[in-house]
């Protein structure tokens, strides 16, 4: 029997969400959501199949485009980040590629932040092209006037990260949307690192937000997934987006701007490119990350506060060149933290230079006894990771040195252990970089 309680979710506080939002038990229904392990779903009317078919009436049809497990997760996310609806997708990776594909096709040009994660400045720069979409990559901290430059007739999509991997640069959010607005062009934010919790890109002005969920959302290392969520704040029927507007023929010629309003976007995401790519995430992780999510508000503070402490003392230290945490006082961005997020924190996030190059980098790394090396952001576990050797080596020292992203970085990912541990395997890790 359905929750017949009314409640408006959106009064909520981020730490009710975390918890509640999404799934609502009935009446004699498992308090938590249950992993709904199936691929199909039992009608008794052809009526009915064919109003699901044609997008006439909402609801599960196959899993590879809808499933309550999803669909739970998917409405938490949306309500952490004040959007109309989501998507939830097999990774990060094909969040991003489901959500671009959904507003290009070849001829069409993107404008990209320089400072992103390497998959998704390998998928603009290479795959994407090879589709026949273009992409030019700008300086985010680049003046007002040089960023226009970049516009083209044919430009789409304005691209950035809230807190870019792992440059950590924090997005200009009143300088980018209000380019996206003067070209009325679709604002897409990858809010991964930040999170909900730390900002919400929908408020400063994005109109879509993509989650890497496996990071800080999941928290544990233990799913991969991606999300997408709908703003709901942007007109899809001004020209530019024909699909959006005009008749969609393998859906009984529905019209995807008169039929859903507000969630155009998300719902033509899922009926055209979630049903034709087919990267669906699975009931499994869906339940996995909301569990994740459940501790959101617990697990961001703590990472955050951690990270500010590991900085100060690697800011003190003779053997570190230098340290980027946003969270510092004294880091270029630091004033941006009180201007876009909810919380004086900057994630776990942070990246320092050791000092005696190569050698040194691998005696550090080796030394560690608490963190480790590890390909991942947003775990409980402290973790670190040399980029120029992995996440970013595949683009050019030059690229990598445009995004900042210097030789001697080491990325760590400040988990949830205790900040007196982590200083003192940190202290003694380097003290054997330079022996
Ligand atoms: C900012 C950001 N976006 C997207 C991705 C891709 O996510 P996934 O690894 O879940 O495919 C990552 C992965 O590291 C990321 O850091």
């Amino acid at each position: 029997m359905a929750d017949t309680k009314e409640i408006n979710i959106n009064e909520w506080e981020i730490g009710t969400k975390c918890i509640q939002a999404g799934y609502r038990p009935g009446i004699g229904e498992p308090r938590v959501l249950p992993i709904f392990q199936t691929t199909t779903y039992k009608y008794e009317d052809v009526d009915e199949v064919e109003r699901l078919f044609s997008l006439q009436q909402s609801g599960n049809k196959y899993s590879r485009t809808g499933n309550p497990t999803l669909n739970a997760l998917e409405a938490k996310v949306a309500a952490l980040e004040g959007g109309v609806g989501a998507l939830t997708a097999a990774t990060g990776q094909a969040a991003v590629f489901i959500a671009i594909s959904n507003i290009v096709q070849a001829g069409d040009h993107i404008v990209a932040s320089n400072a992103i994660y390497g998959g998704t400045y390998t998928l603009l720069d290479v795959r994407l092209r090879k589709l026949g979409i273009e992409t030019t990559f700008v300086d985010p901290e680049a003046p007002e006037e040089e960023l226009r430059k970049a516009f083209k007739p044919n430009t789409k999509i304005l691209f950035g990260e809230t807190l870019g991997n792992p440059a950590l640069g924090i997005l200009d959010f009143d300088k980018f949307s209000k380019l996206a607005k003067e070209f009325d062009v679709p604002f897409l934010v990858d809010n991964t690192l930040a999170t909900p919790f730390l900002c919400k890109p929908i408020k400063h002005g994005a109109n879509v937000v993509i989650h890497s969920g496996t990071k800080y959302l999941d928290g544990h290392a233990v799913a991969l997934g991606g999300i997408i969520v709908d703003g709901g704040n942007y007109n899809w029927a001004n020209g530019k987006f024909p699909d959006f507007v005009n008749p969609d023929a393998q859906y009984a010629n529905t019209s995807y701007t008169e039929k859903f309003g507000k969630a155009a976007f998300i719902t033509k995401a899922r009926a055209q490119y979630l049903r034709d790519y087919g990267p669906t995430l699975s009931p499994l992780n869906a339940f996995l990350i909301n569990l994740g999510a459940e501790t959101l508000h617990l697990r961001v503070p703590r990472h955050s506060d951690n990270a500010l402490a590991l900085a100060k003392f690697l800011k003190d230290n003779p053997n570190v060149n230098w340290v980027n945490y946003p969270g510092l006082e004294d880091n270029k961005n630091h004033p941006r933290i009180a201007k876009y997020f909810d919380y004086n924190g900057a994630s776990g996030v942070l990246t320092f230079g050791l000092k005696g190059g190569r050698d040194s980098i691998k005696k550090f790394v080796a030394s560690l006894k608490v963190a480790a090396l590890v390909v991942h952001v947003g775990d409980a576990r402290t973790s670190v990771l040399h980029p120029a050797t992995s996440t970013h080596s595949q683009m050019s020292p030059e690229q990598r040195l445009a995004a900042g992203i210097p030789e001697d970085m080491i990325r760590v990912s400040v988990g949830i252990e205790d900040a007196k541990d982590l200083i003192a395997d940190f202290d003694q890790a380097i003290r054997a970089s330079v022996d």
